[in-house]
């Protein structure tokens, strides 16, 4: 397993069970479709994973763009959702057949730790070139520099006791204690940034951001930003 993109296209472990699994879906849903403008706005969530209540946020808006580098996880999402007309999936590559000003609200949760500072300024700009002028991109899920695992496994307990697999995490953070997870967070890493940090490579990318009141999902030691484009 050589990155983060093979992790996430492997029979992983990173939900502790399927309630977690579940609950988080669920969670990313609900704070996403807060952020839809309007019941006829396209949203396109850029890396989207497993995006299993994907149907929640399309049933409020028009279209929902679903894109994954991932090649097996991409399928099984496409093979998910085929029923749904209100939902498409593409690959990252296929982001640059969209037409210019064609998106209302992108979406990136969770993923910029996995990509390089480089990767993430042209997914930024990618981003910027979709959207529609006063269109927003949402940005969350992003690890500070003074935070770390610890906070998050603290972060995954309180989510655990709140759902009702308090057991289940205990057991998934000593397994991934012990997993790919660990040595690829060992050697290839998770990027980190502090708040000016983020907003000064969001103004590069031509947004005018801010951070927002809430993190999207569980840890509310992340941070999420909100880019107006
Ligand atoms: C923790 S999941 C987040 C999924 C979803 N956005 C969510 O909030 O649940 C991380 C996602 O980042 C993707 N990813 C990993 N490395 C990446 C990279 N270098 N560039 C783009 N996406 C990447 C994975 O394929 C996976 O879909």
């Amino acid at each position: 397993m050589e990155d983060w993109i093979d992790y996430y296209d492997s029979t992983h472990t990173i939900y502790v069970s399927r309630t977690h699994r579940d609950a988080h879906f669920r969670t990313i849903a609900r704070d996403i479709a807060g952020y839809i403008p309007a019941p006829d706005a396209v949203v396109l969530d850029y890396s989207c994973g497993e995006a299993l209540s994907a149907n929640e946020v399309a049933a409020g808006c028009g279209e929902l763009i679903l894109t994954e580098p991932a090649p097996n996880l991409r399928a099984r999402v496409a093979a998910r959702f085929k029923a749904n007309p209100k939902i498409r999936v593409l690959s990252l590559q296929q982001i640059d057949d969209l037409a210019n000003g064609s998106v209302d609200l992108a979406v990136i949760n969770s993923v910029a730790q996995y990509m390089t500072p480089s990767e993430l300024d042209t997914a930024l700009i990618a981003m910027h070139r979709v959207l529609k002028p006063g269109g927003r991109l949402l940005l969350g899920d992003i690890l500070r520099p003074d935070v770390g695992a610890l906070r998050d496994a603290w972060a995954l307990l309180r989510f655990g006791a709140r759902h009702g697999f308090l057991i289940d995490t205990v057991i998934g953070l000593v397994r991934t204690a012990l997993s790919d997870y660990r040595r690829l967070r060992q050697s290839v890493g998770l990027q980190r940034y502090s708040e000016t940090a983020i907003i000064d490579k969001l103004r590069v990318a031509g947004f005018d951001p801010r951070r927002a009141p809430a993190n999207i999902g569980y840890n509310p030691a992340r941070m999420t930003f909100l880019a107006t484009r």
